[in-house]
């Protein structure tokens, strides 16, 4: 008997989407069936270098007409919460690009949309599968490094304001840096450190370059400064219910050295990200320690594999949305804090 395909449909036909399908469509269990999008160009390349089978203009459409298992959800992050939606209550499994949603309540109405369909629901965090991150989880869930106790977590650009898509509109993205990029740093510190409960949180944000044109030199020049209505710095600190606090930047634009990073400091033992450091006290010494071989692991690809197990093989979800939710409620929290000026509590 022939192995049983998941038969997937795509919502949104643009770059993440076709890092995806190049992923997808190499795996013999996955059948590329349609893609929707309102861009022809984008469904002409995903028929054309992906395989997939049928295109349609209106998502609705494609959910109405195929008989689709599994959905990945790859829209601009003001389309994430009903294309998510309108997909599991179509009864797919859903896969959605990061960040969850442009805030938390619409992301509190995907998740219950899930629970409610009973569909597995996975948010596309690829940065818990890089092996530092995977080799430092292990250390820390075996409790190597005590209560973790400060996160320093990074993502800072010198100058890079995406000059494609929609990166600088805040009404269809949520914000800049903070949601786009701080997220990935987010997800993977969050995810070492155990996902404790975020309470509350104090943040700052700053534009002061994105939104008036510049001649200065740089890979991605020429972004629209007219429309620019985001962030260009995000500075926040988050305190959880265990005590832990965790501090966030995360920059388009900035006087800084670039980085994309975490660090931190537990009771017994602390490390970082950028080299795989991990710091203890042994034998009376104090010493930093480095694996001498990490597997060679393309986290893009494992979170690609990951979704389709949970959905097609029934394996444990590694990254549910609840995970994304909670990312996005400190991300909510740090941009209210900066509008009211004083720290917010997170419900
Ligand atoms: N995981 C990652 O590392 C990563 C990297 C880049 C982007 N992303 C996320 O992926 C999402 C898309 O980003 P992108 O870089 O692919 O953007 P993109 O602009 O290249 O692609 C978005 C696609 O959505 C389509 N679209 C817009 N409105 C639509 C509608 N109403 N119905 C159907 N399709 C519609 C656009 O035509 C376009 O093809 C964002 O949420 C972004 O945060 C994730």
């Amino acid at each position: 008997m022939a192995e049983k395909k998941l038969r997937m449909g795509v919502i949104g036909a643009g770059g993440i989407a076709r890092t995806q399908m190049k992923h997808l469509k190499t795996y013999p269990d996955v059948e590329l069936v349609a893609a929707a999008d309102i861009s022809e160009a984008n469904l002409t390349k995903a028929t054309d270098e992906y395989g997939v089978a049928r295109t349609y203009a209106d998502y609705q459409k494609m959910l109405a007409t195929e008989e689709l298992d599994a959905v990945t959800v790859c829209t601009p992050n003001g389309l994430h919460c009903e294309n998510a939606i309108a997909a599991l209550e179509a009864g797919c499994h859903v896969l959605v690009e990061k960040p969850l949603a442009m805030n938390a309540e619409e992301g509190r109405r995907m998740v219950e949309a899930a629970h409610q369909a009973r569909k597995q629901f996975v948010i596309a965090f690829q940065w818990r599968y890089n092996p530092k991150t995977q080799f430092i989880h292990h250390l820390a869930k075996q409790g190597r490094f005590g209560d973790i106790l400060v996160m320093n977590v990074a993502a800072l650009r010198r100058r890079g304001i995406p000059n494609w898509g929609v990166f600088g509109r805040k009404d269809l993205q949520g914000g800049g840096p903070l949601i786009d990029i701080g997220v990935h740093v987010m997800e993977m510190a969050h995810y070492v450190m155990g996902a404790p409960r975020p309470v509350s949180a104090s943040g700052q944000i700053w534009q002061y370059i994105g939104n008036r044109p510049s001649d200065v030199a740089c890979s991605w020049p020429n972004w629209d400064h007219e429309s620019y209505t985001v962030e260009d710095l995000a500075v926040g600190q988050i305190r959880f219910e265990n005590g832990a606090v965790m501090n966030v930047q995360a920059s388009f634009a900035a006087h800084v050295k670039e980085c994309w990073t975490f660090d931190f400091m537990g009771t017994r033992g602390g490390a970082d990200f950028e080299t795989g450091t991990v710091r203890c006290d042994e034998d009376g010494y104090m010493v930093d320690k480095t694996p001498a071989f990490l597997p060679k692991v393309d986290p893009f690809e494992r979170k690609m594999r990951a979704f389709v197990d949970t959905a097609l093989h029934g394996r444990p979800n590694e990254a549910p949305a609840e995970d994304g939710l909670m990312i996005q409620k400190m991300i909510d929290a740090i941009y209210a804090s900066a509008e009211a000026g004083r720290e917010v509590p997170i419900a």
